[in-house]
């Protein structure tokens, strides 16, 4: 057993997530974690609502709502879009607590004490009429890049660049069109010249990364160059330097925050168990935690963060980045085992865009469908490692010809058969050469679909599991026991049964990272009782430090099945089953298809 952190994105709070989200961070990592602790390892997974910064802000001045109320909204919203897909978080928080704040100016802290923040003057916008500073959003002009004519003062959206307001041609501002003034102001940077042959060290000891992810880390840390880390801003956590504690005008810069959160998150969950320490079995590198391993979950214009920007803060707080330094009050710390990231999911054809009606949400999807039927095809179809595409047809053949008919299938004629004709499991007597070799078959299921999911592929993971529900299926097809209906051939019936039942106890057990919800429903077709696959539960809380109370996703998955056969008893009663999958009528693709853009 070993402790493994399972780090996920932290989605923004301003909006409703769509399927192209959860494909990326959501059910990969939760299908890992789900395996690792069915597999005995002792998992911490944690994310939350990423609530800072101009995304959130920007989206706020829409709605006509401040970045908190707007906040609130989401974060809520997303926390039911996370809970009804059975994502198994151990703690799903959010970026404003005042956990979260302390975790970050600690961090800060640290690394402007080990000389990594150093202070710059840049240039500032501010309106020449009210002698107020200009938030870097609210100035638009031509993007120097790319020449788009409607790019923003901190990113350009057509061509996606980072940008300084000073870069902007022709800016203006959009409150009232004048054109802002330029003055000297200052800001913190991170020093990431200084981390240069750290982060090259620890890049050249990775194994096992997906070669694209590892191939573009190690590019980024050939030309570093120091990197803003506070903004022109008002909303986000304050500076926690003196003189600049204070000031309304300056906040740390959201990605700044938003990654310090899996460590604030962890922090806030062993708060809560009541051990406020045990958050060092995941994170100090020295110590108890100095065999845990760390995996990162995020789509890729996440990396550069995760490999990059997050290493370095590590790194630099732990005084270990090339100039050294002391560990802060957490000790040295972990840095990632793996940057696990996915490719783009794109619908039906299109990139996902709530504004161009190219999207369906998670609580849209979850009325009309189930939540396994969307894990099914995010694993066997997913962007693992390229970009792939979701279309309402294909869905529907993977939900209804492989789900449906391959396992549903299944699960179904087996139960429904051996309750006919026994009303219990029954009993299996001198099972055949046949027999033997189908159960070998299936328990082989556990190394190869295991190994598999250690190693992130999960789609060849699921791919090898649904291959083993084949053999079952032609193993019953073989056997044929509906026709052993005589007297004389019961025994023989009732053994194919049994062999039949195991197999599917056994591939249930395969496929419960994946197919949570359905894997409870069959473990108790087969007569089960308590919890086989644990699901999250969302609870009201109150802040730790005084701050409002909000929901956040926990659970207890200490509970349910492990990675291993676990033989079926002889004479436990059997009921008819109803169907545990639903087959989809084809009409949906028509009616999905009409909702789109319309
Ligand atoms: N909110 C970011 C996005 O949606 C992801 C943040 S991941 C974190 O792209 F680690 F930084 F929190
Ligand atoms: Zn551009």
């Amino acid at each position: 057993m070993s402790h493994v952190l399972a780090a996920v994105a932290w989605p923004y709070a301003n909006g409703p997530r769509h399927i192209g989200h959860v494909s990326g961070f959501g059910v990969p990592s939760d299908v890992f974690s789900r395996y690792m602790r069915m597999a005995g390892h002792d998992v911490l997974m944690v994310s939350g609502t990423d609530e800072h910064g101009t995304p959130i802000q920007v989206q706020a001045d829409k709605e006509g709502v401040t970045p908190r109320e707007l906040a609130d909204r989401y974060n809520r919203v997303i926390v039911e879009d996370l809970h009804g897909l059975g994502l198994s978080y151990d703690l799903f928080t959010r970026t404003t607590t005042r956990n979260h704040y302390a975790v970050v100016q600690e961090v800060f802290e640290g690394l402007h004490r080990n000389g990594y923040i150093i202070s710059r003057t840049t240039l500032g916008a501010i309106s020449p009429s009210t002698g107020r500073t200009l938030p870097d959003r609210y100035i638009e002009g031509t993007c120097p890049i790319c020449g788009y004519d409607g790019a923003r003062g901190d990113q350009c959206d057509n061509c996606g660049n980072q940008l300084d307001p000073s870069d902007l041609i022709n800016p203006k501002s959009k409150i009232n069109g004048e054109t802002p003034k330029f003055v000297e102001t200052e800001h913190f940077f991170l020093d990431l010249p200084g981390f240069v042959e750290a982060l090259n060290t620890w890049l050249d000891a990775r194994e096992g990364w997906r070669p694209n992810v590892l191939r573009f880390s190690k590019n980024l840390v050939d030309d570093l160059q120091p990197r803003a880390i506070t903004r022109d801003l008002e909303w986000g956590v304050p500076i926690p330097l003196a003189d600049w504690k204070d000031r309304n005008d300056k906040r740390i810069y959201v990605w700044f925050d938003a990654v310090i959160g899996y460590l604030s998150a962890s922090v806030e969950w062993a708060r809560r168990t009541g051990d406020p320490e045990a958050w060092r079995r995941w994170w100090s590198a020295d110590g108890e935690g100095k065999d845990a391993s760390a995996f990162y979950f995020m789509g890729k214009d996440n990396i550069v963060f995760h490999s990059v920007i997050w290493p370095a803060l590590l790194l630099g707080y732990s005084g270990e980045g090339d100039r050294g330094g002391e560990a802060g009050s957490y000790g040295r710390l972990n840095l990632p085992t793996e940057v696990v990231s996915s490719e783009y999911l794109t619908m039906e054809g299109k990139k996902f865009s709530s504004s161009r009606s190219v999207v369906i949400y998670v609580r849209d999807f979850l009325e009309r469908y189930d939540a396994d039927a969307l894990r099914y095809f995010i694993a066997a179809a997913g962007p693992e490692s390229n970009d792939t595409d979701f279309t309402w047809a294909e869905f529907l053949r993977r939900n209804n010809d492989e789900l449906v008919a391959g396992w549903g299938n299944l699960v179904n004629r087996s139960i429904s058969m051996a309750a006919k004709n026994f009303g219990v499991i029954p009993e299996a007597v001198a099972p055949t050469a046949e027999d033997e070799a189908l159960l070998a078959t299936v328990r082989g299921g556990f190394e190869s679909v295991g190994g598999l999911l250690a190693k992130h592929r999960q789609k060849a993971a699921i791919g090898e599991a649904m291959r083993i529900v084949a053999e079952v299926n032609k193993y019953l097809s073989d056997q044929a026991p509906w026709k052993l209906k005589a007297e004389e051939d019961k025994p023989r019936q009732g053994t194919v049964l049994h062999v039949a039942l195991q197999a599917v106890s056994d591939c249930n057990r395969l496929l419960t990272p994946f197919l949570p919800h359905s894997a409870q429903k069959i473990h108790e077709l087969l007569g089960g009782e308590g919890v086989h696959a644990p699901q999250p539960r969302i609870e009201e809380v109150e802040d730790l430090d005084g701050g409002p109370s909000y929901p956040i996703l926990t659970g207890d998955y200490t509970v349910g099945a492990t990675w291993e056969p676990a033989g079926i008893t002889a004479g436990t009663p059997l009921a008819a089953p109803k169907p545990v999958f639903r087959k989809l009528d084809p009409v949906i693709i028509e009616e999905e298809l009409a909702r789109l853009g319309g």
